[in-house]
């Protein structure tokens, strides 16, 4: 049976307000601006609204959709806060165990937590979404960002952005294995494009892939007869993981725009 998509919030709320979204390339809604401008992370900025403590224009608003664009004014508890702001990357080196999604109904704990609980207060009020997914057993490198174009940007399949997987698999795979893995491999989901394969060791296989399908480095080794017994990400683009395990730092502009081959749009003046 066909699933029923539902409506998004944000839309229905845009829907009761009919026209009236302010102009410019980052024309966004409240909540959603707050945690990208560093003020409150959404889950707060939801909660602030809602106690009247957020005003828009000189008016409390209690619509965590309203619409806001880069001029708007907000003040928050009475202080006034920019809504323009640069965008962040961050790498984080992920353990095994927790997971990559919001909601944690197994208890074992998320990568945002992790990640939340190694921030320093100047980076706490952003919302911050991962950058693609790892598996909950998969460790290295997660990239976050405050900015939802370049998730967007490294997360698209044509944006062909390179990801180096390290596996540890069992058995010894052969010349001609990587080259079936190099040449790419019909899946369940279709062909996998053409890959980057190597041995570190007897053992290790180093393979990059340009896209980011559901599970696709275990799928493909498994496919080739050596089923993955670890896997860690190392590289993402040009940005090499290179904290320690738990631990993370800020990318510089150039890491954004040379290593991972985003260019931010303007804020509109
Ligand atoms: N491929 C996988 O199988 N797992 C990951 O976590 C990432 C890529």
């Amino acid at each position: 049976m066909a699933r029923k998509q539902r409506t998004p919030r944000w839309l229905e709320a845009a829907r009761r307000r009919g026209p009236g979204v302010p102009e410019g390339a980052r024309a966004d809604w409240l909540t959603r601006a707050l945690g990208r401008a560093g003020v409150l992370p959404r889950a707060q900025a939801e909660q602030a609204i809602g106690e009247g403590r957020v005003e828009v224009d000189g008016r409390v608003e209690k619509d965590p959709f309203a619409p806001v664009g880069a001029r708007t004014r907000v003040r928050v508890d009475g202080v006034e806060h920019a809504l323009t702001a640069r965008v962040w990357a961050l790498m984080f080196h992920k353990p095994a165990g927790p997971v990559v999604h919001g909601s944690d109904p197994e208890g074992v704990g998320t990568v945002f937590e992790r990640l939340r609980a190694v921030l320093p207060p100047e980076l706490q009020g952003f919302e911050w979404y991962a950058v693609g997914r790892l598996d909950r057993d998969t460790t290295g490198l997660l990239l976050f960002s405050n900015d939802e174009q370049l998730v967007r940007h490294a997360t698209a399949p044509e944006t062909h952005l390179p990801k180096r997987y390290v596996a540890r698999v069992e058995g010894a795979p052969t010349e001609e294995t990587l080259g079936r893995l190099r040449m790419g491999l019909t899946l369940e989901d279709g062909p996998t494009r053409l890959a980057g394969a190597a041995l570190r060791e007897p053992d290790v296989v180093v393979l990059t892939l340009t896209e980011g399908r559901h599970h696709q480095v275990k799928r493909m080794l498994e496919a080739v007869g050596h089923p993955v017994l670890t896997l860690h990400r190392e590289a993402v683009g040009e940005v090499v993981l290179d904290v320690a395990e738990g631990a993370f730092r800020t990318l510089t502009d150039e890491e954004v725009t040379e290593g991972l081959g985003f260019r931010p749009e303007a804020d509109p003046a």
